[in-house]
C-alpha cells in the first residue's frame, strides 16, 4: 500500500494519525507501519493536562517527551494537543475559583508547557471542544469551569499565552461535531464564526481550526453537503488554515458482516475527504490511529453486538482496508 503521507505530500497535504507509543509494544508491526504512513502525529493523551500533572503545580514531560523524540528522529511533525480542555483537567485543579486565581492557574499551566515544548511542536491545539449549543447560552460556548470562573475571553487569554510562550507554533482551535449539517452542528458553525470575528477583530493570535471527524455511520447523509463546504469557505476566508485532526468512523449502526462493513466505513471516509479535500485551506489529515487494534471507538462507541469495531484505515495485522482506499483515493 503506498504510504499515505507520500499521496497527500503530492497535493501539499499532510496526512498522520494520533498516536500512543505503548502501542509499539503491543503490535510489533505497528511501528513500521507508523513511520511509513505518517509525517504528522498527535499524542493521543502524553501532553493532556491530567496525563502531565498528578499534583499541583507539579510536572512529568517524560512520556511527552519521549514522543517528541520519537517524531523527531522519525521526521514526523507534532501536533500539541491539547492545553485547555475541559475533559482532561486534572482532579486537583477546583472547579470553583477566583477570576484571579482561576487566570493564573490556566495561564501557568499554558506557560509551563508550552514553553518546555517551544520550537518543537507543529502547532498547538490551544483550545479543544469549547462549544456546546446545548449549554442553552446565546454564545453557544460550552459553560466550562474555566468560563464561569474567568469569563469568555478565557479563549482570548489562552491563545495570546501560547504565542507569548511558543511563538513559532501554529496556533489552532480544534473542535467537534462541526463536520455535520445537523441542528447542532450549524449552531457550531455559527457559534464559531461569531467568535473567530470577534478574536480577529481584537488580533488574537489564532492560525487555525481542527475538525475532529469523529463520524457517526448513521450520519452519513448528513456529511460533507453543500453547506459543510460553504462552511470551510467561512473559514478559509478568515485566513484560517483547517486540519482534520480526529477523524475516525463509527461503525456501531454498519453492518456485523466484515466485509460489507468495511465498505460502509470506507464510502463514509470517501464521501467526508472529498468534500473537504476540494477546500483548498484544508492542510492535513489526522486519523485517530491507524489500526483497529488500537481506536478509542472500541470503548467509546462500542457495538450492541459485541464485534470489534472497524473504524480506522488498517485492521489489526497492519493491512490495509477498504478505507485505507478510500483515503488514498481521495487525497
Ligand atoms: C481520547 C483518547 O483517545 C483517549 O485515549 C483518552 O482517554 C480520552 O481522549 N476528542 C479529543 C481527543 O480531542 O483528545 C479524545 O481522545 C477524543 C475526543
Amino acid at each position: 500500500a503506498a504510504p499515505l503521507k507520500q499521496l497527500a505530500a503530492q497535493k501539499g497535504l499532510m496526512f498522520g494519525s494520533s498516536l500512543a507509543m505503548k502501542y509499539f509494544d503491543q503490535l510489533s508491526a505497528y511501528k513500521q507501519l507508523f513511520v511509513s504512513q505518517c509525517d504528522i502525529a498527535t499524542p493521543e493523551f502524553q501532553m493532556k493536562w491530567n496525563s502531565l500533572s498528578r499534583q499541583p503545580g507539579v510536572y512529568d514531560f517524560a512520556a511527552a517527551d519521549q514522543f517528541v523524540a520519537f517524531c523527531v528522529a522519525n521526521h514526523i511533525k507534532v501536533r500539541g494537543h491539547t492545553l485547555v480542555w475541559h475533559d482532561s483537567m486534572p482532579a486537583w485543579v477546583p472547579g470553583q475559583l477566583s477570576p484571579t486565581t482561576a487566570r493564573a492557574v490556566m495561564l501557568d499551566h499554558i506557560r509551563v508547557v508550552a514553553e518546555h515544548f517551544a520550537g518543537k511542536l507543529y502547532s498547538w491545539d490551544v483550545v479543544n471542544e469549547v462549544l456546546d449549543p446545548g449549554s442553552q447560552r446565546p454564545d453557544g460556548l460550552r459553560a466550562s469551569p474555566w468560563l464561569k470562573n474567568i469569563g469568555v475571553d478565557y479563549i482570548e487569554q489562552a491563545f495570546r499565552a501560547t504565542a507569548a510562550a511558543d511563538p513559532k507554533a501554529l496556533l489552532v482551535w480544534n473542535e467537534n461535531y462541526l463536520e455535520v449539517s445537523n441542528g447542532f452542528g450549524d449552531a457550531k458553525r455559527k457559534a464559531m464564526l461569531i467568535q473567530l470575528d470577534t478574536m480577529l477583530a481584537r488580533s488574537v493570535p489564532i492560525h487555525g481550526i481542527g475538525l475532529e471527524a469523529h463520524l457517526r455511520g448513521d450520519q452519513a447523509n448528513v456529511l460533507g453537503d453543500a453547506s459543510y463546504e460553504v462552511f470551510l469557505d467561512e473559514l478559509a476566508k478568515r485566513g484560517m488554515k483547517i486540519f482534520i485532526t480526529e477523524l475516525d468512523i463509527q461503525d456501531a449502526s454498519f453492518s456485523a458482516d466484515f466485509r460489507m462493513r468495511d465498505k460502509e466505513v470506507a464510502d463514509v471516509y470517501g464521501k467526508f475527504l472529498t468534500a473537504s479535500l476540494r477546500q483548498p485551506a484544508v492542510k492535513g489529515v489526522v486519523t485517530w490511529g491507524l489500526s483497529d487494534s488500537f481506536s478509542w471507538i472500541s470503548g467509546y462507541r462500542p457495538r450492541k453486538d459485541g464485534l470489534p469495531v472497524r473504524p480506522l484505515a488498517f485492521d489489526v495485522n497492519c493491512q490495509p482496508k477498504p478505507a485505507y482506499y478510500a483515503i488514498a483515493e481521495s487525497l
